[in-house]
């Protein structure tokens, strides 16, 4: 059985989960669901990104301990799974020192084995809110463009990776496609960034200056830097540098990490840069997700609108969220959230559409077929086609076997999974068409024998569809 392995970024958890952390996870979802359908072996991984200063600081701003304040996100974004019905198989936290810490503290070894680790001074404006030294082009005003907040000078001792190393290699995966990123427009994005060449990356930060995190093997006066430490959990997770490594042989290399365009450039350049200096395999693949924005704005705490994954499910249930974040919002693009066109959406296509379908097919096979429709014979079902405009489809089974079906299988191999589900609710639209053309609750007065075969077809028609939407809803 061929493997799959699929990954979430892991999320910060200064603040409970919001809607662009769902979508990202349901996104995910939903490869991964398709690849267990078409039989593969697949590990889905998500889980938190927890050390640093960031956090640290909110930690303080809410008057907590650190760990304990840690502990209660990440339940909250473990309470994620259920709520949107995700169906990882694990879930990892940086925290971990069982599972997470010896992953990292070996990768970090082997970096310095290969000579790609050695230390400097740095100076540079900090920006707590990216976890990153910025640039001053990246400022406005003497503030972080991003956080509207002015990055901290700072001058100190530093481990750095030696990145610059690995600028062609990087390079010639990328362009070969053996690393591949989609959408294109990011691949090239990513190939312009390193043009001039990548710089040598801050590894590791003063342990007096932030304590929160994994110590530097050999050197406990430095402390891992947030990207080191985050990056690793996608092979820790699967036990890389713990006693068994079973599953790391398994399951690496990822075949998808799933990343927002925030985060490219350090799934573009480091992990990869990382990953060569330690003799391992690349990821397959980086899906580069838009922003969900809400009203045409940026989620933002400050903005007040944030929108609770889990107050929406609470209204409307997971499949009404899963359906309007993988349909409604494309994959590769900023989509939009407002309550009104959730709303429109959920009434329109769930509800009047495939509820009502669903409802129809299934009360008139109950109330006159005591719920049982045997497969007619083949001339019977011949006699009643799928009529689609000019073109008469043989019959309602070919026109799933030879047209949905190949159309929806290409998409969401590559990964299109709007142009899927738009497939799949192309379908509900040609058998509603089916049900207007033989209005079977007429028929069933004068000829309960067609009637038997047509509602036979509609029913064939129900069951595929919920096949097909098995990986969304
Ligand atoms: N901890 C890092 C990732 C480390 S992965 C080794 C991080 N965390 S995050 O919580 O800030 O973001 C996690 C993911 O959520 C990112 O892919 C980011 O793009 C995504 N999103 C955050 N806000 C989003 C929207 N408004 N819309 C869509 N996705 C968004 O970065």
């Amino acid at each position: 059985m061929s493997k799959f392995y699929i990954t979430t970024p892991i999320y910060y958890v200064n603040a409970p989960p919001h809607l662009g952390h769902a979508i990202t996870s349901i996104l995910a979802d939903i490869v991964a669901r398709y690849h267990r359908l078409s039989g593969k072996e697949v590990f889905f991984l998500t889980g938190t990104d927890e050390h640093g200063a960031k956090i640290l600081r909110a930690s303080e701003r809410a008057g907590r301990e650190v760990s304990s304040f840690v502990a209660e996100i990440r339940e909250s974004f473990r309470n994620l799974s259920p709520a949107l019905n995700l169906s990882n198989d694990d879930f990892i936290y940086t925290p971990d020192r069982k599972r997470h810490w010896p992953g990292a503290q070996k990768l970090w070894q082997k970096l310095k084995e290969a000579g790609d680790i050695y230390k400097g001074k740095y100076k540079g404006f900090y920006c707590v809110g990216h976890e990153a030294f910025v640039t001053e082009k990246d400022l406005v005003n003497g503030k972080c463009a991003d956080h509207d907040e002015k990055p901290q000078l700072i001058e100190e001792d530093n481990y750095f990776f030696r990145l610059s190393k690995y600028t062609a290699e990087i390079k010639r995966r990328i362009e070969s496609k053996e690393l591949l990123i989609l959408p294109e427009s990011r691949r090239n994005e990513v190939l312009a960034l390193m043009e001039g060449g990548l710089k040598d990356v801050s590894f590791s930060r003063p342990s007096q200056d932030i304590s929160w995190g994994i110590p530097v093997p050999g050197d406990e006066s430095q402390t891992m830097y947030v990207w080191c430490d985050a990056l690793s959990n996608y092979i820790s997770a699967l036990g890389y540098g713990s006693e068994d490594e079973t599953k790391f042989l398994k399951f690496w290399p990822a075949d998808i990490h799933f990343i927002g365009k925030d985060i490219l450039r350090f799934h573009a350049a480091i992990w990869p840069g990382m990953l060569l200096s330690a003799g391992l395999l690349l990821p397959r693949a980086l899906l580069v997700t838009g922003m969900i924005q809400v009203g045409g704005r940026k989620m933002s705490k400050t903005l007040g609108n944030v929108v609770d994954p889990f107050e929406l499910v609470e209204h409307f249930g997971a499949d009404a969220v899963r359906y309007y974040l993988s349909r409604e919002v494309p994959v590769f693009d900023d989509g939009d959230f407002t309550h009104e066109k959730f709303s429109r959406a959920y009434e329109g296509n769930l509800v009047n559409g495939l509820g009502n379908y669903v409802q129809r097919i299934s009360t008139m096979v109950r109330n006159y077929f005591d719920s049982r429709l045997e497969k007619p014979a083949e001339e019977e079902i011949l006699k009643v086609p799928l009529k689609k405009g000019e073109v008469e489809y043989v019959s309602v089974p070919y026109f799933i076997e030879k047209v949905v079906f190949p159309e929806y299988q290409k998409s969401m191999d590559n990964l299109e999974l709007n142009r899927a589900s738009d497939a799949v609710f192309r379908l509900l639209k040609e058998l509603d068409g089916y049900v207007q053309h033989y209005e079977p609750f007429h028929l069933i007065e004068t000829d309960k024998e067609k009637t038997r075969v047509v509602l036979w077809n509609l029913a064939y028609g129900a069951v595929s569809l919920a096949w097909f939407l098995t990986p969304f809803l």
